[in-house]
């Protein structure tokens, strides 16, 4: 039969995105080919998100356009992949039949198979998870580019109260260490600069004896010239052979994403995250010690069922200790399955977008602050492109993952790291001049053994 074209839209968070190329890897062996219009495709492919209920909302409302689509072309196959195939695998199919095709993470692999028989004007159905299926062996469909990302592990045993993850991508397991090292080599060959492990929580990593320190250590020696970053840890085990690790490579970013969702420990505990507030302050003060110029950003959840003023006001008060550099706010979201779906959604809509927007004023403020202190300052910025908004500026990222805007200078290419001193802050960006080129982080480079 003759192989025709893909189109793919992802959603949702980075493991997603990696889990596409995954995808596109798969289907170009196959010889598929990619197009960036949905208009020329013969499958259509959304890769969906269940992490809120606004998530999936958009994801509906971009079915009805591809069902648009499916009129004017009845020969098109579209497809759902991602953690909403499993979560509404019946729905999909049987009621909103626009879908041909339900395809969830663990069940990659049978793409081909699957679309020969939506093709043929069957559903195309793989739901079932796997305890096993890392996709190891299976090369990435990856443009060229400086950043990439790389799954390390999959799943989730964690269970916190609130979050459909463990039921939408299953068990945890972890990736082997070799293969993994043997992918960021072929991306240094390729010239990219960053890599960014992914797992929900990657500290679970453990592979034969290898846990994530020993993971992310071997990635590092690779190549000094390459960003290593990670996401996401868990508080609950955050190794302090982990902080160490990252203490004494150069390359591994001094930016630590640790999600702490609340600051009161009853809701803690309501959400099953296992820690309580003190140990979580005990982790940012040893990491603080461990590596001075470590950043924090975190996630942070208004409204969890009974949350009351006390317990919002603790959220604040976490939030002003830590002082995180940056933070993904949201308001809680009752999914159906988990534990707190049970537990009455008790906050009333309006308190919750009440409380949302002062956590989101206050992180606001934070973020603005830290950056205004860094006026003056030189910071290492790896150069990423000309700014979105003018071809007379780059712009590049920090260390600790803030973007940084300077004008453009003949002797910078894309790729490169250089010193730009900082002469203006706003609370999401940075703005500078060139001040010289320079190593990744040359102040540390006498750690590399
Ligand atoms: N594995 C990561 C988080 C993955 S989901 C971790 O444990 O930190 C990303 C974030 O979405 C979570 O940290 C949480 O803040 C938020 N989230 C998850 N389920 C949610 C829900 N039901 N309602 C609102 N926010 C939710
Ligand atoms: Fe969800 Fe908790 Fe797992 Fe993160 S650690 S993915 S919040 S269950
Ligand atoms: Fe969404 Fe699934 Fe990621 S629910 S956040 S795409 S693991």
């Amino acid at each position: 039969m003759q192989k025709n074209k893909i189109y793919i839209e992802t959603y949702g968070c980075q493991m997603n995105l990696a889990d596409t190329e995954i995808v596109l890897g798969i289907l170009q062996n196959k010889g598929y080919s990619v197009t960036k219009e949905a208009e020329d495709a013969d499958v259509v492919l959304v890769n969906t998100c269940s992490i809120r209920d606004n998530a999936e909302q958009r994801i509906y409302g971009r079915l009805g356009n591809f069902k648009n689509l499916k009129n004017r072309n009845p020969h098109l196959v579209v497809g759902i992949l991602g953690c909403m195939a499993e979560r509404l695998r019946k729905d999909l199919v049987e009621e909103k039949s626009i879908v041909d095709l339900v395809v969830g993470p663990d069940e990659y692999r049978r793409l081909p198979e699957l679309i020969d028989i939506a093709y043929n004007g069957d559903k195309g159905i793989g739901v079932k998870l796997s305890k096993t299926e890392t996709y190891d062996d299976l090369l990435p469909y990856r443009e060229d580019g400086l950043q990439a990302w790389i799954s390390v592990m999959r799943g989730c045993d964690k269970f916190c109260t609130f979050c459909v993850v463990p039921f939408t991508r299953g068990r945890e397991r972890s990736r082997s260490l070799s293969s993994i090292v043997n992918e960021v080599k072929q991306l240094s060959e390729r010239g990219f600069k960053e890599v960014t492990l992914l797992g929900q929580n990657v500290n679970s990593y453990l592979d034969d004896k290898n846990d994530f320190a020993d993971l992310l250590s071997a990635c590092a020696k690779v190549d000094r010239m390459m960003r290593i970053r990670f996401t996401t840890s868990h508080p609950q085990d955050m190794s302090d052979k982990l902080l160490f690790t990252i203490a004494e490579n150069s390359n591994i970013c001094n930016y630590i994403h640790l999600p702490v969702q609340s600051g009161s420990n009853r809701i803690l505990e309501l959400m099953n995250r296992t820690y309580t507030i003190e140990h979580y302050l005990d982790l940012i003060e040893k990491a603080r010690n461990i590596i001075p110029a470590v950043s924090f950003s975190t996630d942070i959840i208004a409204g969890f069922p009974t949350e009351n003023y006390e317990d919002h006001v603790m959220t604040l008060d976490i939030m002003r200790t830590v002082r995180y550099d940056g933070a993904f706010m949201f308001k809680y979201s009752p999914r159906e399955g988990t534990k707190a779906f049970k537990m009455k959604d008790d906050v009333p809509e309006e308190v919750k977008t009440k409380r949302l927007q002062e956590i989101i004023d206050l992180q606001q403020q934070i973020s603005y602050e830290i950056n205004q202190e860094l006026i003056g300052t030189e910071e290492t910025v790896l150069v990423e492109g000309k700014s979105r908004k003018s071809d007379n500026f780059f712009a590049g990222r920090t260390d600790s993952n803030k973007v940084v805007i300077f004008p453009v200078d003949d002797k910078i290419n894309d790729g490169d790291y250089v010193k730009v001193k900082i002469n203006k802050a706003t609370q999401a960006t940075l703005f500078g001049n060139y001040s010289s080129h320079t190593d990744i982080k040359s102040e540390n480079l006498a750690l590399i053994a």
